[in-house]
């Protein structure tokens, strides 16, 4: 695992997209694994400016979403596949056919998570995966107490991240109680994982992700067993770290080998 530690939320949001475009630079066609929320709209607009100012060509990229709430159909303001084409597929020139999200409308949830799954394989695999992290250290919807080895399944909220999210929502009654997500084994089964935070409210889960113990408890733990992790926190969410991680230089270092 890699931790960068950066100044603030653009600084986290521009590291990240120097790893995301030196990879769409090497493979073209790559498999690209995309989060919702707040954290990576900074890394979504960095996309879209190299798409615009330096033609930054998304034609042969697929995409996988991590997550999808039950219930929102695709127009609904607050749906992930709403979101997406807000936040990023509506600006890049990347092909309808080659976007893949959970589909929250699904009449047979277990049948379609299965069919997730295979669409995932049979695209090679998920070369990037980008990651935000829940302040109760869950990674997509994969809530505490998840198993570390699960795939693509429907899972129930905690009443802890239905309060988080609320903020989008009118009140926390219409904020849903479930969400297809990709489980904590399928995401570590993306070759590369770029997990980002920023914020106060985020250091004591990097904190538990990074340095804790391996536990379902903190599903972001898991990151610790895989081989090839960036970490990208600003100056807030990783000040509960003790441990001491490079900053600006190494990363650089890294991307130039
Ligand atoms: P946020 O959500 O980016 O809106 O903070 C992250 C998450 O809950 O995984």
């Amino acid at each position: 695992m890699l931790v960068i530690l950066k100044d603030d939320y653009d600084a986290m949001s521009k590291e990240a997209a120097l790893i995301v475009v030196d990879r769409l630079r090497k493979k073209p066609n790559m498999v690209l694994g995309l989060a919702t929320g707040s954290t990576p709209i900074g890394l979504y607009k960095e996309l879209i400016r190299m798409h615009v100012d330096e033609g930054l060509d998304f034609s042969k990229v697929t995409t996988f979403n991590l997550d999808e709430y039950v219930g929102l159909s695709p127009c609904h303001d607050q749906s992930y596949q709403y979101f997406m084409k807000q936040n990023l597929f509506n600006h890049i020139n990347i092909q309808a056919q080659n976007i893949h999200l959970p589909d929250g409308m699904a009449n047979d949830i277990d049948h379609f998570c299965d069919w997730y799954e295979e669409e995932i394989r049979k695209a090679g695999g998920i070369d990037l995966q980008i990651l935000g992290i829940g302040p109760n250290g869950h990674i997509a919807f994969n809530e505490p107490g998840s198993s570390l080895g699960s795939r693509t399944r429907i899972k129930t909220l905690t009443e802890n991240t239905r309060k988080a999210n609320a903020r989008f929502f009118k009140s926390i009654n219409e904020v849903p109680k479930y969400a297809i997500t990709m489980g904590v084994g399928t995401i570590m089964d993306a070759k590369e994982l770029v997990l980002l935070a920023n914020g106060a409210g985020k250091a004591d889960a990097i904190k538990a992700a990074v340095e804790g113990p391996l536990t379902g408890q903190c599903p972001a733990s898991i990151i610790q067993l895989h081989r090839k992790t960036f970490v990208i926190a600003d100056h807030d969410a990783s000040s509960k770290l003790s441990g001491s991680y490079p900053g600006t230089w190494r990363s650089s270092f890294m991307l130039e080998r």
